[in-house]
């Protein structure tokens, strides 16, 4: 059979990473594929010393690669969402197969670029955005396609939580751990969304659409970042018996979706919460599997540029089949998604963490859990900390679990009371069952 015709759009990180492993594994490929897959273009506005293009037509206007007529298949991997979407919509036109590593892209646009891919006939692939080189995406669309999604919880954002394990066990400052991440390739061009969450939000979307069959819906994410962690909440919770991770959560419930990301503790006896470095893991819960976790490097040059050249190969395999036959898109048929509502954070359940500091006086701690148990807060366990030399001493509450919107309203009144000093600092408490 003829070969498969790539062109690669973008030579950064993912882009070497894909280039590498296509020349590398070239014969296994082929045997997996029953035809060869030929990079015909490279696209970059440079050149990168980690691969070797002397060989390689290579062009710096990436347009080219989408115009080219021997091209099946685009591998869009220059990131953000400006050219990115003229891109892909262009590369779609010319009724090109898409593989694409850019979670920005489909979380913000997936719902147009997929309608146009479906108009065209053609795949758009997007293993590579979501947990680098976790197939999480083939494994929720397609291994647990037997199932009701019940939820799902990941650490789905790599450079997050390296910087949280390393300040963790070995107490280093987090700009020092960040430029880290920058260096090993690891963090976004601009890594506020790796530290505000706004990444492992853009991932949450797409994961939540292709559970539940809704559309992709990113401005309904709430998102809160993981730069307010102290090391005092962090000590608190490792004597409580918990890990701080900076968690995704889909649950679907009985009045709508719950679509979150905010730093969560989780009891360390579940695997999620041993989950280290750069390393990420997505639990999904089926209503039919049970719990299942999946667990592998989110980040980094091959490992990413794995589930792009997997994307590839399963493009290469499909060419020639009936389009309403391949899986679709968001796993559901684009004419049978739902429209769950996707619910404000003030309607999530779950428990409490809360670290305060308090004068050490008679009755103060009565004060607090009669507003706790006003609010229908019932406390889990609570650390107080012997008097030092000031009068003020650390409070540590661990909550059951409560609606937001009540344990906003406990913490306003706790914060005024005389005896509370400044505010209340709050985490999120998962079960994960
Ligand atoms: N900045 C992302 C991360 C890269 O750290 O997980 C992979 O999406």
């Amino acid at each position: 059979m003829k070969p498969v015709k790539v062109g690669i759009c973008g030579l950064g990180t993912v882009g070497s990473g894909s280039f590498n492993i296509l020349r590398e594994n070239a014969e296994e490929i082929t045997r997996r594929v029953g035809r060869s897959i030929e990079i015909e273009q490279v696209g970059a506005r440079r050149d990168n010393p980690s691969a070797d293009t002397s060989a390689t037509n290579v062009t710096r206007n990436i347009f080219d690669v989408v115009n080219n007529p021997e091209i099946d298949i685009v591998i869009e991997l220059i990131g953000g969402t400006t050219i990115a979407k003229e891109l892909v919509l262009q590369a779609i036109e010319n009724q090109k197969h898409v593989v694409t590593a850019n979670k920005a892209l489909i979380a913000e646009h997936g719902n147009e670029i997929f309608a146009k891919a479906q108009e065209k006939g053609v795949m758009v692939a997007f293993e590579a955005a979501v947990a680098g080189g976790i197939p999480i995406i083939k494994t929720v669309r397609e291994g647990l396609s037997a199932n009701k999604i019940d939820w799902l919880a990941g650490i789905i954002n790599g450079t997050g939580n390296f910087i949280m394990t390393e300040m963790s066990d070995k107490g280093r400052a987090f700009d020092d751990v960040l430029k880290e991440a920058q260096a090993l390739g690891y963090a976004e061009a601009d890594p506020t969304f790796d530290v505000e969450g706004i990444d492992a939000a853009h991932k949450l979307t797409i994961l939540a659409s292709i559970a539940f069959g809704i559309p992709l819906q990113f401005d309904r994410v709430y998102t809160e970042g993981i730069s307010q962690i102290t090391e005092k909440d962090v000590s608190f919770s490792n004597q409580l018996g918990y890990s701080i991770k900076h968690l995704g959560i889909a649950r679907r419930t009985a009045k709508g979706v719950e679509l979150r990301v905010h730093p969560t503790l989780v009891s360390k006896k579940q695997l999620l919460a041993n989950v280290n470095g750069v390393m990420n893991a997505v639990m999904v819960k089926g209503d039919a599997v049970g719990p299942t976790l999946t667990y592998g490097a989110g980040a980094g040059a091959l490992a990413t540029g794995s589930s792009v050249v997997a994307d590839i190969i399963d493009v290469a395999r499909t060419l020639t089949a009936d389009p309403d036959n391949r899986v679709p898109h968001l796993a559901f048929q684009a004419n049978a998604l739902s429209d769950l509502e996707v619910l404000d954070i003030d309607e999530v359940e779950c428990g409490f963490f809360l670290n305060m500091t308090i004068q050490d006086r008679a009755g103060v701690l009565a004060n607090i859990t009669q507003i706790l148990s006003t609010n229908g807060i019932s406390i889990e366990s609570l650390i107080q900390q012997e008097k030092g030399v000031s009068d003020s001493v650390p409070l540590v509450v661990m909550t059951h679990t409560v609606a937001e919107k009540n344990m906003n309203a406990a913490i306003a009144k706790i914060e005024a009371l005389p005896d509370v000093i400044g505010k209340i600092q709050r985490i999120r408490v998962e079960a994960l069952i």
